[in-house]
């Protein structure tokens, strides 16, 4: 199996996307476009998110010790697109406020997931953060269409 025959396979996982945020202990606000979140425990209630050990958001969320989910809706995709580029000011145009947290919450959203890190782990050239969820917000209500990623590529629910 070569790399990219590893790559393709791993598209075949059909997956939501979400932009995680953080706020690193200077105040200043990072995030990254993600697909490889899962939800993890009930009683607690817990996420796992999988961040690359090049990503530029990964030492302000070990600094700070919380993250947010933003997970998005299906017409966000110039959001997702920006934030899966490395720029140090991602934030200059996007609207978000802060949340109780203290991450930001991105205008949009289909839910924010707030957490804490409450456990950090290696995972090849990604870490993986345990996080214990705080709050919940659904400002779109329920019926809101989510982006899907599927081969590479953004898709929509059928029917
Ligand atoms: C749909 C999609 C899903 C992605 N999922 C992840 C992911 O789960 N983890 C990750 O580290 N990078 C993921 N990326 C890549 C990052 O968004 C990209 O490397 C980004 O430039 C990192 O930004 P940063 O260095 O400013 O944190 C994904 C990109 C796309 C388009």
């Amino acid at each position: 199996m070569t790399p990219e025959d590893f790559r393709k396979a791993c598209g075949f996982w059909a997956s939501g996307v979400s932009i995680v945020t953080t706020r690193d202990v200077d105040g200043k606000p990072y995030g990254l476009t993600m697909n490889a979140v899962t939800s993890l425990s009930l009683d607690p209630p817990m996420f796992v998110i999988c961040v690359d050990n090049k990503s530029d958001t990964l030492e302000p969320i070990k600094r700070s010790g919380l993250f947010c989910i933003n997970v998005l809706q299906q017409d966000q995709q110039a959001l997702s697109n920006a934030f899966a580029k490395k720029n140090p000011d991602k934030f200059a145009e996007v609207s978000f406020d802060w949340g109780k947290s203290g991450a930001p919450l991105l205008t949009g959203r289909l839910m924010g997931i707030e957490c804490s890190v409450s456990a950090t782990h290696p995972g090849g050239d990604h870490h993986i953060f345990v996080g214990t969820v705080s709050e919940i917000t659904r400002p779109s209500g329920d019926d809101a269409p989510p982006m899907l990623y599927y081969r590479g590529k953004y898709a929509n629910l059928a029917g």
